[in-house]
C-alpha cells in the first residue's frame, strides 16, 4: 500500500506553494552527512560513501538520521548528484580527501557523440528502491525530497573529470567557448537524463524536487542563460507536476546566481534557492509573488556561539518578512543554508537553528 500523499507536516510543500503556513519550515542542504557521527558510523559499515547510496536500506537509514535528532520540515534523499553521470557509464569514485572523480573524463569528440540518457528504472534502480524505502520509513510524517545537478553542473564534472573549482573550469569553458555545439550537445543529452530521473524519483515517492547548479554561478551572464538556465527550464517543462493527486514543486538553486533571480523565477519552477551572499528581502522584491524563495544562511554561521546562531537565523526570516513581519505568515520562504552543510559543524549549533527558526517565525506569524 502507498502511503497516503498529503504528509501530516506539510509546511515545507505549503511554503513552496505559497500558501499561509503557521512558521517558517526549514532543511539544510547535505542535512544527512559527516557532522553526525551516526552517519559516520553507517558509511564505516556500508564501507564506502558510493556503497551507502547504492544500498537502499542504509541510504534511507542515514535520511532519517538528521529527522530523529532535530525538527526538520522535510526528508532529502541521501544520494549524490553524480550518480547520473556514473549511470552513464563515466565510472565515479571518491579518492580519499580530493572529492568526486571519474575514471573515463568526456574529453573525445566520439564519446561525446556517444553519450546517451541511462534509464533511470534500470540505471538508477537503486535511487529509486531508496525514494520508496525512504517514503515507507517516513510513514505520514514529513515530505521527502528528490533531486539532481543541473545538466551544466553536472557537466562540469563530466569534462573536468573531478571539481572544475581548483583549475577554473580551464577544460569545461574551453570545450564550451571554441565547441560550443559539442557543449550543446552534452547539455542536451544530459537534460533529458535529469528530465527522466526526476519523474522517476516523482513516481517512486518524491514530493518535491530541487535541482542544484552549484557551478552555474561560474559562468558569464551571457552563458549562464545559453549554458545552464535554458536547460533547467526545458527540465522544468518536462517534469511530472503533480502525482497522487498532489502537486510536487520544483526548487532551482544557481549558487552564485543571486544576480540572475527575475530569469531564474521566469523558469516555470516553484521556488528559487539562494545563497547567503543576496538579502532574502531584496530577492522578494524582485520576484514579487512569482516563486517562493529558499534559503540562506552562511554555512560558516553556524560554527559561532549558539546565541549567535539564533541572532543569524533571526536576521534571515527578518529579511525576508521585512518590517512588519507581514510576509511570514503568507508563505513563500523555506529556510535553508546558502549551501551545504559543512562536515566540522557541531550538531549542537544545528538545534539550536532548527529551533530558532520555528519559534521566531511562530512568534512573527502571531504579531503580523
Ligand atoms: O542534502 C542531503 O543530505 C542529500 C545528500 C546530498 C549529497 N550530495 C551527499 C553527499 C546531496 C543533495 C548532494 C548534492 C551534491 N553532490 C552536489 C550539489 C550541492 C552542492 O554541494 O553544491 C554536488 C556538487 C555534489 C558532488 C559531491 N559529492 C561533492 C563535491 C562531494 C564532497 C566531497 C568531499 O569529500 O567533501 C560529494 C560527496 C558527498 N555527497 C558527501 C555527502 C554526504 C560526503 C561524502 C562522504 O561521506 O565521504
Amino acid at each position: 500500500m502507498s502511503p497516503s500523499a498529503r504528509p501530516k507536516n506539510d509546511v515545507f510543500l505549503r511554503a513552496l506553494l505559497r500558501e499561509p503556513v503557521e512558521y517558517t519550515p526549514v532543511w539544510l542542504m547535505r542535512q544527512a552527512g559527516r557532522y553526525l557521527p551516526e552517519y559516520n558510523e553507517t558509511r564505516r559499515r556500508a564501507g564506502s560513501f558510493l556503497s551507502l547510496c547504492k544500498n537502499p536500506q542504509l541510504a534511507c537509514e542515514v535520511t532519517l538520521q538528521p529527522l530523529s535528532r532535530f525538527e526538520l520540515d522535510a526528508a532529502i534523499l541521501f544520494s549524490d548528484i553524480l550518480t547520473v553521470p556514473d549511470a552513464m557509464g563515466l565510472g565515479l569514485y571518491f579518492a580519499d580527501g580530493e572529492g568526486p572523480k571519474f575514471e573515463r573524463p568526456l574529453r573525445e569528440e566520439w564519446a561525446i557523440r556517444d553519450l546517451t540518457a541511462p534509464d533511470p528504472n534500470v540505471h538508477l534502480r537503486y535511487v529509486m528502491d531508496a525514494v520508496a524505502e525512504i517514503r515507507r520509513a517516513l510513514g505520514n510524517s514529513v515530505p521527502l525530497i528528490g533531486f539532481s545537478g543541473s545538466p551544466w553542473t553536472l557537466a562540469c564534472y563530466m569534462v573536468e573529470g573531478g571539481s572544475g573549482s581548483a583549475t577554473d573550469y580551464r577544460t569545461v569553458k574551453t570545450m564550451l567557448y571554441d565547441r560550443p555545439d559539442l557543449m550543446h550537445h552534452i547539455l542536451d543529452v544530459t537534460a533529458t537524463a535529469v528530465t527522466d530521473y526526476l519523474n522517476a524519483q516523482i513516481e517512486s515517492g518524491a514530493q518535491a524536487v530541487m535541482i542544484f547548479d552549484s557551478w552555474g554561478g561560474a559562468l558569464s551572464h551571457a552563458a549562464y542563460r545559453e549554458f545552464s538556465l535554458a536547460y533547467m527550464q526545458r527540465i522544468v517543462a518536462g517534469l511530472k507536476r503533480e502525482h497522487d493527486g498532489e502537486r510536487v514543486p520544483c526548487i532551482v538553486f544557481t549558487k552564485g546566481g543571486g544576480q540572475w533571480i527575475e530569469a531564474i523565477a521566469g523558469i516555470g519552477c516553484d521556488a528559487v534557492g539562494l545563497d547567503w551572499t543576496s538579502d532574502l528581502g531584496e530577492a522578494r522584491r524582485r520576484v514579487g509573488d512569482r516563486v517562493a524563495l529558499q534559503g540562506n544562511l552562511d554555512p560558516m554561521a553556524l560554527f559561532a556561539s549558539p546565541d549567535k546562531v539564533a541572532a543569524e537565523a533571526r536576521r534571515v526570516l527578518d529579511s525576508f518578512a521585512g518590517d512588519a513581519g507581514e510576509a511570514r505568515k503568507s508563505g513563500g520562504h523555506v529556510f535553508n543554508l546558502g549551501h551545504g552543510i559543512s562536515q566540522f559543524t557541531p550538531p549542537e549549533n544545528v538545534k539550536v537553528l532548527v529551533d530558532t527558526v520555528h519559534s521566531h517565525s511562530r512568534r512573527g506569524s502571531a504579531r503580523g
